[in-house]
């Protein structure tokens, strides 16, 4: 099976060739990093509206874990455009992370149009290193369709304990490896999974994410498998939840 996987793997290589030589040449890499925001901004408002019914239902108990502070603080890392900030609570004070600043200008434009949160800076950081945000300092950290592109999910999920305060809550949604190792699906994700993150900007379609959340030892974890109604198959897999520090 590993040897069919495998050649597999090197016809979809050889047709990628001329991608492969241009993020060699550190082009591919550098085109993506400016335009990628363009191409995710559409693909996550589509995704929204796809998605609307999870994310509305994951998010609405959001106001259960404002803490002791007047105003509910929500940490939002990999924000990309924004596309969450419709779903949080009126009042929500909250700070907005991401590895790749040309996010800026789409981010603006989704806080203009959700003038019910109050924003603070930008930060531009791995989600992995998150220096500039202080130790339990949220009330909530957000994550959605990031994990799949950070080289690290255990140092990411280590960083979100850590500034949480004792009894905030980490939301998340990614799409994962399907855990039916036999499934075609997983199949193909084993398969496309190397000229998939050329394409997607490094990001992996066989992540065993929720072993990294059961093993980071929260309080409380509300984590559910589902197949998103999306029409890219191979990243049907979801994990979709909550946890509790
Ligand atoms: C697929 S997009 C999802 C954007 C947004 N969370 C959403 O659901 O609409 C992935 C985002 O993660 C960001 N990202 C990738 N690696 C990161 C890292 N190590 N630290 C922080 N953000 C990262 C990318 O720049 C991009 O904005
Ligand atoms: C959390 O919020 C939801 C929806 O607002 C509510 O139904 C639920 O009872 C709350 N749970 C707790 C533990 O407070
Ligand atoms: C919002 O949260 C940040 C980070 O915790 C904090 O520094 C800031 O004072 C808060 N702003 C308001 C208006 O509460
Ligand atoms: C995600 O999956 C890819 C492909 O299997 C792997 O190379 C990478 O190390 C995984 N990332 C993490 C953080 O486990
Ligand atoms: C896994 O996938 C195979 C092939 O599609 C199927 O026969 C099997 O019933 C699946 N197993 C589970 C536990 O869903």
């Amino acid at each position: 099976m590993s040897v069919i996987i495998f050649l597999l793997q090197l016809i979809a290589a050889v047709i990628m060739l001329p991608l492969h030589i241009l993020h060699y040449l550190g082009i591919w890499d550098s085109f993506m990093k400016k335009y990628f925001p363009h191409f995710i901004s559409k693909f996550c408002e589509t995704y929204n509206k796809l998605m609307n019914d999870q994310k509305r239902s994951l998010f609405s108990n959001i106001p259960n874990f404002s803490g002791p502070t007047k105003q509910l603080r929500l940490l939002e890392i990999g924000c990309g455009s924004g596309a969450n900030f419709r779903y949080y609570p009126r009042g929500c004070n909250v700070t907005c992370l991401d590895i790749n600043p040309n996010f800026q200008r789409f981010l603006s434009k989704n806080q203009a149009e959700n003038d019910h949160l109050t924003y603070e800076s930008f930060v531009v950081a791995s989600a992995d290193n998150m220096m500039s945000i202080g130790d339990g300092s949220m009330d909530v950290v957000v994550c959605t369709l990031l994990v799949c592109s950070v080289p690290n999910i255990p140092a990411v999920v280590k960083e979100v304990k850590r500034v949480l305060r004792p009894g905030g809550a980490f939301y998340f949604i990614e799409h994962v490896a399907d855990v039916n190792e036999s499934s075609w699906i997983s199949f193909f994700q084993k398969v496309l999974n190397p000229s998939w993150k050329l394409i997607f900007d490094g990001c992996s379609i066989r992540n065993t994410t929720w072993k990294d959340l059961e093993n980071a030892k929260f309080s409380e974890l509300n984590l559910r498998h589902i197949t998103a109604p999306i029409s890219m198959t191979l990243a049907k897999p979801h994990i979709i939840g909550y946890a509790v520090k």
